[in-house]
């Protein structure tokens, strides 16, 4: 079953046009990944799908449902999460307030401190959190230091574990080993593919083509806001265009 699809997504900024007619498909469980130079439109693509940005034609759908006139929180709330490019974590908030904020993006509640926790959030937040904390357990260690005291390893830690705050259907990853060092993305891929045996699906922008192909059911390569070439993780790794282009052979 798709749980997400894109059908000839138009998403301009101003007068440029970005994604020049892009079609996805995401099937429940699946990790797949976007693969494309600086610019070619990959995050934009992921921002298409979280409502930050709307597309001036064409159709996204999460689980059959037109997502593209709805706003981000909304798309949140549906269960798709995105960890933005770069990271963007609160770096003077606590680790646990940073994760916290995640799950107030959900609605679960009014505050993400305060005591007017109501509905589903004072139930399903601890639940929540010591998930994270189990996947991340430097995370809990660390719970009452500042965000912006950890490693970038660390601080990427934290992005896709706020993301998770939200217990989402859908991650949408933005670059996660960017600016990493081989063992530390090493360390996040593995992360990655633990979160899809969970039974999250997960959409992954990677410059990382080799990491993210490995990983990956199947992969889209874009180039200049259009889908080049798709197909399996294995069939893109043996493909010679994309082994000159992204693989470095
Ligand atoms: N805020 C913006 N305003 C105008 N143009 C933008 C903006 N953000 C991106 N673009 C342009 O849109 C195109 C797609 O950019 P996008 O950021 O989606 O690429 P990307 O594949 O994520 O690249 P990178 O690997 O550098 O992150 C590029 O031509 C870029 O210059
Ligand atoms: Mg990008």
């Amino acid at each position: 079953m798709s749980v997400l699809r894109l059908e000839n997504v138009h998403t301009f900024y101003g007068h440029a046009e970005a994604l020049r007619g892009i079609d996805i498909e995401v099937t429940k469980g699946e990790v797949v990944c976007l693969i494309g130079n600086n610019g070619a439109g990959k995050s934009t693509t992921l921002m298409s799908i979280s409502g930050i940005l709307k597309p001036k034609m064409g159709s996204i759908y999460f689980e059959d449902r037109v997502i593209n006139n709805l706003p981000p929180h909304e798309i949140v709330k549906m269960g798709i999460s995105q960890v933005p490019e770069g990271r963007r974590i609160f770096p003077r908030l606590t680790i646990r307030e940073n994760l916290e904020m995640g799950a107030f993006t959900r609605d679960y509640g009014r505050c993400p401190t305060g005591a007017r926790q109501g509905g589903d959030r004072a139930l399903k937040v601890p639940g929540l959190l010591s998930k994270v904390f189990d996947l991340f357990p430097v995370l809990k260690e660390r719970e009452k230091q500042p965000g912006g005291t950890l490693s970038g390893g660390e601080q990427q830690m934290l992005a896709i574990g706020r993301a998770l705050m939200s217990n989402p259907k859908v991650l949408l990853l933005d670059e996660p080993s960017l600016g990493l060092s081989p063992i530390i993305a090493s360390k996040i891929f593995k992360i990655i593919r633990e979160i899809s045996e969970e039974g999250i699906t997960i959409l992954l922008v990677e410059q990382n083509a080799h990491a993210a192909l490995g990983l990956s059911k199947r992969g889209y390569v874009l180039e200049s806001g259009r889908i080049a070439l798709s197909g399996t993780g294995q069939e893109l790794l043996n493909n010679e265009l994309v082994k000159k282009a992204y693989l470095g052979e």
